[in-house]
């Protein structure tokens, strides 16, 4: 990834000198006209994240900033601050909501890699490699917490209501998935409860907490809730198709390790509903987990063979175009089309 702006130390090594951020994100460059738009926002967003993390106990510190420094996208603060903007808000509580969205996300990472066994993050070492499990979940605890605190910035209840909502209902997402994982029978719908609320669930707050801040009308509220949780369901497909087909250098994650752990994802489940006679191959792999050399490129060929990454990508496609509708219901403005690039955005990611 590029760092928008050379000029100034890169804030996203872990343990770099200069804590302030001064650009928004470690943005690849497709995003880079999206970021652009909110750039001063994402910087104090940015700049606000560091300064929760200033704590006198160094463990926390330097986990969370390991984390958070890395990168990542800030597609999800990104989503608050540009409905907000949509919606026509000029006072300052979308920043810490932001904030507040980013640090929910963080704190299901770190508690994501430790239960996927995940080694890399964000192109580093995951953070529980690096300190291991325990320091990772309870750090994990400490960034929800601070989210629970910055969301009471903004005063209302409504946005605690949304917010605090979706931090539940992601971890019964995570609970849910992990219920799921080496099932055989799962289902294209189960699948689906699954992603709408580990993934979709933070989108579609991330938007509407946007929207509430501003005090636009319900309609647009709703507008804007419906848009992300569009948006997280192909965001999530894709992810789950990148898992196997791999997203080059940037993807910054283990290539196959869904199917190392015995995700159900939809490609997989996909293959394995299109080709019964494949049952043995998958019950091998899948559901007694035995794997040995060469499975995961066989795996690959059976999904491809019966087109499950076609039809991933398709269903992804359907969300993107139900996300875009949900846009019709709202001002058009640059803001509006930063939304609609976003969907591109989402649908093109190799990373
Ligand atoms: C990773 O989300 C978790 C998923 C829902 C797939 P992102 O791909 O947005 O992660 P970062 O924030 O850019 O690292
Ligand atoms: C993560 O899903 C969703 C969360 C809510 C953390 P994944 O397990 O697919 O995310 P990655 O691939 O590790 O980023
Ligand atoms: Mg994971
Ligand atoms: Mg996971
Ligand atoms: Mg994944």
């Amino acid at each position: 990834m590029t760092n928008p702006s050379p000029t100034a130390s890169n804030p996203f090594e872990a343990n770099s000198g200069d804590d302030r951020v001064n650009t928004p994100v470690p943005s690849n460059n497709s995003l880079a006209s999206l970021t652009a738009l909110v750039a001063n926002d994402l910087d104090a967003v940015n700049n606000l994240i560091l300064e929760r993390l200033s704590t006198d106990t160094p463990l926390i510190a330097d986990v969370a900033r390991h984390l958070l420094l890395a990168g990542g996208k800030r597609l999800r603060p990104m989503l608050t601050l540009l409905s907000a903007r949509l919606c026509g808000y000029s006072g300052p509580h979308h920043i810490p909501l932001a904030a507040t969205v980013e640090f929910i996300h963080a704190a299901t990472l770190l508690h994501d890699d430790v239960v996927d066994g995940s080694e890399l993050r964000r192109g580093k070492k995951a953070a529980h490699a690096l300190w291991g499990n325990s320091a990772s979940v309870l750090v994990g605890d400490y960034l929800f917490t601070q989210s629970f605190q910055l969301m009471l910035v903004a005063e209302s209840l409504e946005v605690l209501r949304v917010l605090s909502n979706a931090a539940a209902v992601i971890a019964k997402g995570e609970v849910m998935q992990l219920d799921a994982s080496h099932h055989l029978e799962i289902s294209r719908d189960d699948y689906l409860r699954v992603i709408h609320a580990k993934t979709a669930s933070l989108f579609a707050a991330a938007a509407e907490v946007g929207g509430i801040v501003a005090k636009a009308a319900s309609k647009e509220v709703l507008a804007l809730m419906r848009y992300g949780e569009a948006l997280g369901m192909a965001f999530q497909l894709i992810d789950d198709v990148l898992d196997y087909t791999g997203g080059g250098q940037a993807f910054g994650k283990e290539l196959g390790h869904d199917f190392a752990e015995g995700k159900m994802t939809l490609p997989l489940i996909l293959a394995i509903q299109a080709d019964p006679s494949h049952k043995e191959f998958w019950q091998r792999t899948i559901e007694n987990q035995q794997q040995a050399e060469g499975d995961f490129a066989q795996a690959v060929q059976r999904i491809t063979a019966v087109d499950g990454f076609t039809a991933t990508r398709l269903l992804a496609e359907r969300y993107i175009n139900q996300a875009r509708e949900a846009l019709a219901d709202l001002p058009a403005n640059h803001y509006r089309d930063a939304l609609a690039d976003l969907c591109d955005f989402c649908l093109q990611r190799d990373f």
